[in-house]
């Protein structure tokens, strides 16, 4: 795998973003690739900015190398657990402490991809919880925050982070994903193209990010229309996701390391993300990355709309429903 991919178009890209001096965000998963991206950028654009990382050496690396780059930011390190609801909620109450103003952005932008068929601690799969359960938990809790920098500055945005994946294999959510089935989701089969069943679990959490933004999209416009839901897609990106994958048996090293020679920088893939953030004419149910198809891999973030094998009432309805009995809480909005 290549780590010399030169970014393109980010820093025109960059160039282009309005301040958001005043602004608070919040970020998931930024050790790496396009949240650490994202997470640079908000500082740059000199933001309020938390950062939600599991305990690691790495995001203690993260944080030391940005606030040593930003020594007058307004900083700071929440310890979150994806794989663990009582780590979110924890992290919700630090969050409410450290932001009694709201929450003007908050980026669900962690990922894991083509893991094996394991159960997390409370019962889910590792990739459903991590990438989407998990995030549902913690756009619920900091909901009120949301609200309140919405009605205080004229809008908040909830964005979260989906793939090309959310329509391969399949284009419908099905609901055994989103139970407590973790550890008997098909096993371990390796095989991007053939049906492996590590490939099932990712698209299924990337198609319920989507499903999620547009059940998000919907009830916020009806009730609290100046909070925003958008997504985004990445495209092909040269962050950590294929290394970890790799790692964990999800992908060989020779395939990947042919297939990354496609990839863009993780700046260029990490814009998509930042436009749903911070573009001043991104509108709520927007999605954004180098284009909507199959083959989307590389180039501008574009705009295009939600997608009508998830943007229907039965998914919208279904997302919902499994993810407030997987986090055992209502979410009303
Ligand atoms: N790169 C691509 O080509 C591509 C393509 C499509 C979609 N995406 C999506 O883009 C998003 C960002 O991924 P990336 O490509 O930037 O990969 P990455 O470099 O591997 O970054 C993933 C981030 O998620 C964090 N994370 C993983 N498990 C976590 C957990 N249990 N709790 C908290 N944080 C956790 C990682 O932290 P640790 O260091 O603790 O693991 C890391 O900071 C993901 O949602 C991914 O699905 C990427």
């Amino acid at each position: 795998m290549s780590d010399t991919i030169q970014s393109v178009h980010f820093p025109s890209f960059k160039a282009s973003l309005p301040s958001q001096e005043g602004k608070t965000v919040v970020i998931t998963g930024t050790t790496s690739g396009t949240g650490k991206i994202a997470a640079r950028t908000s500082l740059e654009l000199g933001a309020k900015v938390l950062v939600l990382n599991r305990k690691s050496a790495r995001s203690e690396a993260m944080f030391k190398e940005l606030s040593e780059a930003f020594p007058s930011a307004d900083f700071h390190a929440v310890e979150c657990d994806l794989q663990s609801f009582a780590s979110v909620r924890n992290a919700i109450e630090e969050v409410k402490t450290l932001c009694p103003e709201g929450v003007h952005v908050l980026a669900n932008n962690a990922g894991v991809m083509a893991l094996a068929d394991e159960a997390t601690g409370d019962g889910f799969d590792v990739q459903m919880q991590t990438n989407h359960l998990s995030h549902f938990l913690l756009t619920k809790g900091l909901m009120p925050l949301l609200e309140k920098a919405a009605e205080a500055s004229g809008e908040a945005r909830i964005v979260n982070h989906s793939s090309v994946a959310r329509m391969q294999p399949s284009k419908k959510l099905k609901p055994e994903y989103l139970e407590k089935r973790g550890g008997s989701l098909g096993g371990n089969g390796a095989s991007m193209f053939f049906g492996g069943a590590r490939w099932k679990r990712y698209n299924q959490s990337k198609l319920a990010n989507c499903a999620f933004t547009a059940a998000l999209h919907h009830k916020l416009q009806a009730k609290h229309p100046k909070i925003k839901a958008l997504v985004a897609h990445p495209g092909l990106a040269n962050t950590n996701l294929q290394k970890t994958s790799v790692k964990e048996g999800g992908m060989g090293a020779f395939f990947t390391s042919l297939f990354m020679k496609m990839a863009q920088s993780m700046e260029d893939g990490a814009m998509g993300l930042i436009s749903c953030m911070f573009k001043a004419d991104a509108q709520s149910g927007e999605f954004y990355g180098p284009g909507k198809g199959t083959t989307a891999m590389k180039g501008k973030a574009i705009a295009f709309p939600l997608e009508s094998f998830y943007d229907n009432p039965g998914t919208r309805d279904l997302l919902w429903q499994k993810s407030c009995e997987a986090i055992g809480e209502d979410f009303t909005i």
